[in-house]
């Protein structure tokens, strides 16, 4: 499920080619309704929880009162964030710092949130620290557009809105579901679907879908389950495109991601390609450097859009990377604990970490860039460096993925803290805020 899954995680051990992942469709529904069952186990367990918090909030409202001054500061932000401040030239929203505001933020409570992922609801797995969700992004020389769901609600009115790509993706649209539902309190004007490889939000009441599709390689692959894959042996193949599509082409509005995937986990690590296909009995393997695989990928992928896309109808962004920290040595701390226990950001300011590849969001750029002169226009959400910065937003131990992890689990972060996915509520919101701020501005 996850791009550096442990080998408990690998359902099948012997090097699956496309055609036995045919052959495991059996297996792999029975683990659909496995997996569907626990996330509905999680949200009947959600109940007394969201009671709890319910109390700890009215502590924090008590607390505030003491906070007079602080609370009007923040008044003022608030009223000069809206109308946003999106035409000035000199505004990036790429670059900026972290401040942080616990008036303002969450956006909404994890412990609440009907859709939530248990692997991404770190507070209700034992993140006891809570700062995390507390922090605003601010950019340099202007205010991100105010969230407001009911307004982008209006906005997506009779339109759907798909996720295309690989977990971190999947932690957006999560992150989105969750900024979205929490203004639609009855429960029987929303829901959610799992098709496969397709997870489906409805808001009835605006006729609104926000969909995810499973697709970490954007072109076919033997990474296409969601459930069952490996994740250290991969093939592509270079010219096929259509099945995926298909569960795209007729969206309003496509949010595209890539990047962990193409990493290597080794210094040695490849992949492959195929061209041709066994039916046709012209298949033909080649084995390329990851990158290559990325850039066959993207080329596949911008002449499918190119061919395919109705650029009146269809607005295309593509997510930039998402930066794990599973080195503690670059912010000076110890390797063998990954990010556990980080509590704030990085606060050096153009930080970046030596292991993110900001080049290949350059690579996304520049193919979809050739799409220009056809007036079709992909919009890069540019949220490395933001990303970056925190160190402290991933769930590490406290998260369940088939089961809970175990106590000595979790005394061994080396292992088993994940430091690649992000808490909810937490980064991903802002990466909503960017995506809500060019669908409503810009
Ligand atoms: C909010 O943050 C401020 C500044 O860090 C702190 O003084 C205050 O106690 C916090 N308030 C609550 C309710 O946590
Ligand atoms: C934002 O700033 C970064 C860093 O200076 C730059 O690379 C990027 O192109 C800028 N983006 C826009 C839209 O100007
Ligand atoms: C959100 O937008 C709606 C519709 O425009 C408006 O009625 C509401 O007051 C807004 N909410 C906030 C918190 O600004
Ligand atoms: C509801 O939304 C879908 C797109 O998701 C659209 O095709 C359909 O026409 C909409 N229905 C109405 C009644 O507008
Ligand atoms: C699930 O997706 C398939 C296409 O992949 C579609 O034919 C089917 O109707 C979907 N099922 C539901 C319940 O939406
Ligand atoms: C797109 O819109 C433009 C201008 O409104 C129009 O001339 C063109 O025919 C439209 N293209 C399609 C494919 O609908
Ligand atoms: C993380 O914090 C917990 C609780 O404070 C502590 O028991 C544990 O030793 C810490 N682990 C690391 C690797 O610092
Ligand atoms: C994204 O923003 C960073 C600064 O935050 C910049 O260095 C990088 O060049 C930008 N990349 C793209 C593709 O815009």
């Amino acid at each position: 499920m996850k791009p550096e899954a442990t080998p408990k995680m690998t359902v099948l051990s012997s090097p699956v080619g496309l055609k036995s992942i045919i052959n495991s469709l059996v297996a792999f529904s029975i683990i659909v309704g496995f997996a569907t069952f626990l996330f509905y186990q999680g949200q009947e367990g959600q109940v007394l929880m969201a009671i709890e918090h319910g109390h700890q909030e009215m502590q924090v409202q008590v607390a505030a009162e003491h906070h007079e001054q602080l609370r009007v500061k923040e008044a003022k932000v608030q009223l000069t964030a809206e109308p946003p401040d999106v035409s000035k030239e000199e505004c990036n929203w790429s670059t900026g710092q972290w401040v942080y505001d616990n008036m303002s933020r969450p956006l909404y409570s994890g412990l609440k949130c009907a859709f939530i992922f248990p692997e991404l609801s770190c507070d209700k797995y034992g993140r006891k620290d809570a700062m995390y969700q507390h922090w605003r992004w601010k950019p340099h020389g202007c205010d991100l557009p105010r969230f407001n769901a009911t307004r982008l609600l209006e906005k997506l009115r009779n339109k759907r809105l798909v996720f295309v790509g690989d977990s971190l993706n999947r932690n957006q649209w999560v992150s989105l579901v969750c900024m979205v539902e929490a203004s639609i309190p009855d429960d029987r004007l929303k829901m959610r679907v799992f098709n496969g490889s397709l997870i489906s939000f409805k808001a009835f009441e605006y006729n609104v879908t926000i969909d995810f599709y499973w697709s970490p390689l954007l072109v076919e692959s033997n990474s296409d389950d969601p459930i069952i894959h490996r994740v250290e042996y991969r093939i592509i193949r270079a010219d096929r495109i259509d099945k995926h599509a298909n569960a795209w082409r007729d969206a309003d509005i496509i949010i595209f991601n890539s990047y962990v995937w193409w990493r290597k986990h080794k210094p040695d690590m490849r992949m492959k390609v195929m061209y041709g296909s066994f039916e046709d009995g012209d298949a033909r393997l080649e084995e390329v450097e990851m990158v290559d695989g990325f850039e066959i990928a993207l080329r596949k992928l911008t002449e499918w859009l190119g061919e395919n896309i109705d650029k009146n109808r269809t607005r295309i962004f593509f997510a930039g990377s998402s930066p794990t920290h599973n080195w503690a040595s670059n912010w000076g701390g110890v390797d063998r604990n990954k990010c556990l226990n980080e509590t704030e950001p990085v606060y050096k300011v153009g930080y970046k970490a030596t292991g993110t590849d900001y080049s290949m969001m350059e690579k996304a750029k520049s193919y979809f860039g050739t799409l220009e002169h056809k007036g079709i226009h992909v919009e890069i959400l540019n949220i490395t460096e933001l990303s970056d910065y925190r160190k402290d937003g991933h769930p590490t131990v406290f998260r369940k993925q088939f089961a809970p992890l175990t106590k000595e689990q979790m005394a061994n972060p080396a292992s088993y803290a994940d430091c690649t996915h992000w808490c909810l509520p937490g980064v991903p919101d802002v990466w909503n805020e960017f995506l809500y701020g060019y669908l409503m501005y810009k």
